[in-house]
C-alpha cells in the first residue's frame, strides 16, 4: 500500500533524496487512525514522522497537518528549524512564520505547528483547520502529553482531505502506566492502529559511538530498558514511583499576592544548575514549582543575574546547596541564602509524603488540603530548554528528574534495600529536597494553627 501513487517521488522532490529505513516505509505507508512509532532513541522516529508530514501536505489537496508538542516553543526550535532547513528553497512552499505554518501552494495544504502548554496554545490550536477539522495531527515527545492532551487532539481529526485521518504518536517509552502505553499500545479495543517498534542500531545513519554509548548503559537500569531497548518498563528502582504526571503537573495560574514565593538553588557545572520558583499557599502548605532553570555550564556568577532577571515575585528566602564560594557571590547580587538540611533520604521522604498527599486528594475530594499539604509542578514551569541536554536525551527539568531519578541497584548477594540514590539526574531533587527541609524546620507554614480553619474549607 502507498499512500499516493507518486508518494515517494514527491517526498523526494522537497526533501532531497531520502532513502527510508525498512521500518519507515511501514510507518510512511500507514493509513491506521492511531500510528505509534516507539522505541529506543536515535531510531529515525522523528525523522520519518517528518517526512510524512511534508509527503502528506505535498500530495492532498486542502489538507491540514497539524504538528503538536507540549509546548509550541520546544517544537518550533527542533521540528520547526527542520523544516525550515528541508523546505526553504522549495518555492512552492511559503513560511508564514507569524501563523507558525507552512503553506503548500501547489496543494493548498498546511502544516501548522502547535502546542499545548496553556489556554492561548489550546484554543489557537482548535481554532485550526478548515471548518475545524484536521487530517493528520503528529504528536512529537507524546509522553510530555497528558491523556486529556490527547482527546482534545482526537476531538480535531475530522478532517476529508486525504481519505484517511492519522493520529501519529512518535515516544521513547515511558512507564507501562503510561496512558500511551494502556490506552493505545496494550488496548486490543483500539483496533485501527500500528505500533512499530524501532531501535537506534536499526539507523545507519546515527553515529556508531552513540550507539555504543547507548548499549554500554547499565542494563539494570530503566535507561538501558526504554532509550536502548525501546521497552515500555516501570522504573523499578524509580526514587519516586507515586510521581503521576496527571496529578502532579498542572497548568499555570496567576499566583495569588498573599502567598509565600520562595527560590531553591542547586550548583552545578558539567551537570545542570537547577533552580526552582516555588508559590506557596500559606493556608494549605501547598507548594507550586511555578518556574525552573535547568542549565548546564552556569557558574554561580552567570546564575546570580539570571536568578534576578527571572524573579518577579517578593521573595521570602532562597535556599542552597552548602558551597561558600558560591553563596557569596549570590549574596553580593542581592540574594541572601539560606542552608538548609542535606540530609538526602529525610529530603526524599518530605518529598515523597507531599506527592502522596496529592494522590491522596486527588482520590478523596473531601480530605482537608491543610492536612495534606501537596506538591504540584505548573506544566510550564521550564524556562528554556538546554540544547545540550537536548542531545543527550537527559532530563531537562524537574518533572523529567522524577521519573529518571532512581536508588543505586543492591550490591551483588546483598538484600534489596533502598538507602542510596544513584548519583545522577538528582539536582532539581535537591532543590526540592532544600526547599522541603527548610520549610519544615522554619515553620514558614504554621500548620498547627489551621485548626480554626475547618470551617473555611467545610
Ligand atoms: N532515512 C534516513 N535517512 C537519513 N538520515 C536519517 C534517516 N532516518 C533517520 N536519520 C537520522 O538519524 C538521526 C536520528 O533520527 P531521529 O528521527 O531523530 O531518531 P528518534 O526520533 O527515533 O530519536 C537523525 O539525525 C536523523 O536525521
Ligand atoms: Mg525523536
Amino acid at each position: 500500500m502507498t499512500i499516493a501513487p507518486s508518494s515517494n517521488q514527491t517526498a523526494d522532490e522537497n526533501a532531497g533524496t531520502v532513502t527510508f529505513l525498512p521500518h519507515q516505509l511501514d510507518a510512511l505507508y500507514s493509513k491506521s487512525k492511531f500510528l505509534v512509532l516507539t522505541g529506543g532513541a536515535g531510531s529515525g522516529k522523528s525523522f520519518v514522522a517528518l517526512e510524512k508530514c511534508i509527503a502528506c501536505a505535498s500530495i492532498y489537496h486542502d489538507a491540514t497537518i497539524v504538528i503538536v508538542r507540549k509546548t509550541r516553543e520546544s517544537l518550533v526550535s527542533s521540528v520547526g528549524i527542520q523544516l525550515e532547513n528541508i523546505l526553504e528553497r522549495d518555492p512552492n512552499v511559503v513560511h508564514q512564520k507569524s501563523k507558525n505554518r507552512f503553506y503548500f501552494k501547489k496543494t493548498g495544504s498546511y502544516i501548522i505547528l502547535a502546542g499545548l502548554k496553556d489556554d492561548r496554545q489550546r484554543s489557537a490550536l482548535l481554532s485550526i483547520g478548515k471548518k475545524g477539522s484536521v487530517d493528520l495531527i503528529w504528536v512529537e515527545e507524546a509522553t510530555q502529553l497528558s491523556g486529556d492532551d490527547l482527546k482534545l487532539l482526537l476531538s480535531r481529526l475530522r478532517g476529508k482531505a486525504m481519505g484517511f485521518r492519522q493520529l501519529m504518536v512518535t515516544t521513547n517509552p515511558g512507564s507501562p502506566q503510561h496512558y500511551i502505553y494502556r490506552y493505545i499500545i496494550a488496548n486490543d479495543k483500539v483496533r485501527d492502529k500500528t505500533v512499530i517498534h524501532s531501535r537506534a542500531d536499526m539507523n545507519p545513519h546515527i553515529p556508531e559511538d552513540y550507539v555504543e554509548w547507548l548499549r554500554s548503559q547499565d542494563p539494570s537500569s530503566t535507561f538501558y530498558k526504554r532509550y536502548w531497548l525501546g521497552e515500555w518498563v516501570a522504573a523499578e528502582g524509580a526514587v519516586y514511583p507515586q510521581w503521576t504526571p496527571d496529578i502532579h503537573i498542572c497548568d499555570p495560574f496567576e499566583i495569588p499576592e498573599w502567598w509565600i514565593v520562595m527560590r531553591a538553588v542547586d550548583y552545578g557545572f558539567r551537570s545542570p544548575a537547577s533552580v526552582l520558583w516555588a508559590a506557596i499557599n500559606p493556608l494549605s502548605g501547598d507548594i507550586y514549582i511555578f518556574q525552573e532553570l535547568y542549565q548546564t555550564e552556569l557558574t554561580a556568577n552567570d546564575l546570580a543575574p539570571l536568578i534576578n532577571h527571572h524573579t518577579k515575585h517578593e521573595i521570602t528566602s532562597t535556599v542552597t546547596d552548602r558551597d561558600p564560594a558560591a553563596n557569596q557571590i549570590l549574596n553580593e547580587n542581592g540574594i541572601p541564602t539560606d542552608e538548609p538540611d542535606k540530609d538526602k533520604l529525610g529530603n526524599i521522604d518530605r518529598v515523597k509524603k507531599y506527592l502522596d498527599n496529592a494522590i491522596k486528594r486527588h482520590r478523596d475530594g473531601n480530605l482537608k488540603p491543610y492536612e495534606h499539604p501537596a506538591l504540584y509542578v505548573f506544566n510550564n514551569s521550564l524556562i528554556a530548554e538546554d540544547e545540550k541536554l537536548v542531545a543527550k536525551k537527559h532530563p531537562l527539568r524537574l518533572a523529567d528528574e522524577m521519573l529518571a531519578y532512581e536508588w543505586e541497584p543492591p550490591k551483588e548477594g546483598k538484600e534489596t534495600i533502598a538507602d542510596k540514590p544513584k548519583d545522577e539526574y538528582d539536582h532539581a531533587e535537591d532543590a526540592l529536597g532544600y526547599l522541603l527541609a527548610h520549610i519544615e524546620a522554619g515553620g514558614l507554614v504554621g500548620f498547627g494553627a489551621m485548626d480554626i480553619l475547618d470551617d473555611i474549607w467545610d
